[in-house]
């Protein structure tokens, strides 16, 4: 950009002045937004700077002049808010991992388990490279490419259509004749050669260089302007799909190949085997050619190839079980231990962080490494000022392998756990016990609802990606509202308060503190609202009780339906009602331990008094029946004796598909018992309680199969 000659602000007319501001917001915008996209920015700081001296001058001359999204106003880049949202037609999901050659033994034994398969029938699966980039879905119609998008958070991705168009392996139109609605998924990712090339443009610019292939490629990608996106070198390899209207092939691997023939890239490295013993040794080919294939590979993908018993394999909450991603080795490295901080989680467990010297793993700065517990400060014979070995795997929270003892310095520190915790409370740390009754390694902060930092923790959870999920409002957020004096977060609660709360600080309101400004205060607020209708999973899930995870909250979902029944059952569960507790541990995957912590969350005063103070701000969306229209929708079903056809496990995912509930024990909630032979004290409970029995022939019939 050729450097902007600015006017002496003094000789500005008014009409001048406003102006130019108008401007320069527009153009200091722009420049936020290409930092934020991890772009490399157009200008320099200097310039950038100039810039906003330059609004800032003007301001002050023409106080009455200051617009409502004046760059003043907000400090750093803008919200992320800045593609439109795609609703993915079907989920994209992610995939399950294994880490060793048993992992995926016990992969193909789950599937035969499942499937109820014979030892001797051929289990054919595909493997081929887990390609470390960003998944993208792209939408055919006719032939036609009509949307591309990110993949998000899985059900909602980005509109990054007109970015996708200007990448040479997408086609615009596709080859051949493929079906009318095509969604074809696969992986962005940037060459090591390209990525190379395009660091030394950087230098040789002055521009600092990028970290690694796979995040220039994600923000390479996620440019507003399509040129920026376009002069970058990135490639597309197609490995999975889908919505399809009629799919076109039986099997995994014919239907990569008719992708082939649409016109995509596909990976050379894909083969299908039917013994393990092969799938591995081809894993260990890829992990031998990792360094030479020109891009970046964290594993080998396996699917099964044939698309029917993918079908009826399904999913367990996010990742199928007909798939799973076998992670290469994690990577080593060594650093000085700086530092051990005791950090005070959400059930208040007291877990040692080691601070790091920042060092760089497989292409990530680690600076924090786990410690777990006490105990394992003390195997590890760590002291502070170590040089230790760190390993990082995937996403997995960087771990602390040992300490290299020529290195260790005369001063090295060793390092006492604490009695008390370091919270403001300063509570006596209490270590729980083992199950036998033994003195357990989980330390705990007695603080509870009195501690700041448990609960900082449990607001942090509720915010969190599978929680409610706010956009502007993550951790970072939590620690700068929870102890502000005008604007504090305490309670989930508060969050929905929170602009109410704002209208009334007058001058002291959000859109005038450094950081924020009217357009990301207001942004904020929208996000939050968004977020006052939550499905009810959700909700449970985001309660923070212990046991209580992600698919249990969608178990107790489904089984409820409304937040009401979920509230009067765990009311009832933990004034100590034993039908209720009985129909609770009779749900599938739902174990005494979860009954336990919702029992004793829901006795506790402080937990049902911050619960109902957020219901009244919600819409709680009531779980959706899967497929609504079946004769078994809605439905509670106990499957008992062995079954012919089908697994156990599959005989509940199969009524979960059909919108009905798969409970491990008959209760005066259940609907239906489906026996096969041998079925025992269920069958009798069933006749006690007057409940219908059928066999698995019947089963199948009323389903429709
Ligand atoms: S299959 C239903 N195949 O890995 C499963 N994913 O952890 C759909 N990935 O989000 C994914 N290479 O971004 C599949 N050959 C491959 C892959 C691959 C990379 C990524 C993808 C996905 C993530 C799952």
């Amino acid at each position: 950009m050729a450097k902007h000659e600015f006017r002496d602000v003094g000789s500005l007319t008014e009409a001048e002045a406003e102006a130019e501001l108008a401007w320069l917001a527009g153009e200091i915008a722009r420049h936020d937004k290409s930092y934020h996209g991890e772009d490399s920015p157009e200008i320099s700081d200097a310039d950038y700077d100039a810039l906003r001296r330059r609004n800032e001058e003007i301001e002050t001359l023409f106080p009455k002049l200051k617009r409502p999204d004046s760059p003043s106003m907000r400090v750093g880049s803008a919200v992320s808010e800045k593609f439109e949202k795609i609703v993915h037609a079907v989920p994209m999901l992610s995939l399950d991992n294994a880490f060793s050659d048993k992992d995926v033994r016990d992969f193909a034994d789950r599937i035969r388990r499942f499937l109820k398969l014979g030892a001797d029938f051929p289990l054919v699966l595909t493997a081929e490279p887990k390609i470390d980039g960003l998944s993208l879905s792209l939408r055919y119609e006719d032939g036609v490419m009509v949307s591309a998008a990110t993949r998000g958070n899985g059900q909602v991705g980005e509109n990054v259509t007109d970015n996708a168009r200007t990448i040479e392996d997408i086609p615009e139109n596709l080859a051949g004749d493929p079906p009318e609605v095509l969604e074809v998924r696969g992986e962005i990712y940037m060459t090591n050669a390209d990525f190379a090339v395009l660091n030394e443009r950087q230098l040789e610019a002055g521009k600092p260089t990028y970290v690694n292939p796979r995040n220039t490629a994600a923000g390479s990608l996620r440019q507003l302007d399509p040129s920026i996106t376009a002069s970058r070198p990135l490639k597309f390899f197609a490995y999975a799909w889908g919505e399809v209207s009629a799919l076109p092939q039986t099997t995994q691997s014919a239907m990569v190949e008719a992708l082939a023939r649409y016109g995509f890239k596909t990976s050379p490295l894909m083969k299908r085997f039917d013994t393990i013993d092969a799938l591995l040794e081809h894993y260990r080919r890829i992990e031998t050619d990792r360094a030479t294939l020109g891009y970046d590979i964290d594993g080998v993908v396996y699917k099964v190839d044939d698309l029917a018993l993918q079908q009826r394999l399904g999913f367990v909450s996010r990742s199928p079980r007909w798939a799973i991603a076998h992670k290469f080795p994690a990577e080593k490295a060594a650093t000085i231990l700086k530092a051990i901080d005791i950090q005070v989680g959400r059930t208040g467990a007291l877990t040692p962080v080691a601070r790091l010297e920042p060092v760089t793993v497989g292409g990530v700065v680690v600076t924090n490494a786990t410690l777990h517990n006490a105990e394992e400060i003390v195997r590890l014979g760590i002291m502070i000022g170590d040089t230790v070995t760190i390993q990082r795997a995937g996403d997995v929270i960087p771990q602390v392998l040992g300490f290299i003892a020529e290195k260790r310095p005369p001063d090295a520190q060793s390092f006492e756990f604490p009695n008390i915790c370091p919270c403001p409370l300063q509570t006596p740390i209490i270590r729980e016990a083992t199950a036998s009754g033994g003195e357990g390694v989980v330390r705990r902060c007695t603080g509870e609802f009195a501690c700041p930092f448990q609960r900082k923790e449990h607001l942090k959870h509720f915010v969190s990606r599978k929680a409610f999920d706010i956009e502007g409002l993550g951790e970072k957020q939590i620690e700068y509202f929870y102890d502000d004096p005008e604007l504090p977060i305490r309670t989930p609660a508060d969050i929905f308060t929170l602009a109410k709360r704002d209208m009334q600080n007058g001058l002291k309101q959000l859109q005038n503190r450094d950081g924020y400004g009217a357009v990301s205060a207001k942004k904020l607020f929208d996000a939050i609202e968004e977020r006052r209708s939550i499905p009810l999973d959700r909700l449970i899930f985001a309660l923070g009780i212990r046991h209580v995870g992600e698919t249990t909250g969608k178990t107790l979902a489904r089984a409820y339906g409304s937040w009401k029944q979920f509230h009067d059952a765990a009311l009832a569960v933990a004034a100590g009602d034993e039908t209720a507790r009985d129909d609770m541990q009779a749900l599938d995957d739902i174990g005494p331990a979860a009954v336990d912590a919702i029992a004793s969350y829901f006795a506790e005063p402080h937990n049902r008094d911050l619960v109902e103070a957020l219901v009244v701000q919600l819409t709680v969306r009531d779980a959706e029946q899967a497929e609504t229209g079946s004769p078994v929708s809605g439905k509670t079903i106990v499957f008992t004796g062995s079954l012919e056809r089908m697994s156990r496990d599959e005989a509940k995912a199969m009524a979960e598909r059909f919108g009905a509930r798969a409970a491990g024990s008959v209760s005066s909630k259940t609907d239906l018992v489906v026996a096969g032979p041998g079925a025992g004290s269920k069958l009798k409970k069933a006749a006690e309680l007057g409940i219908e029995v059928i066999d698995e022939a019947a089963w199948f019939d009323l389903i429709g199969n």
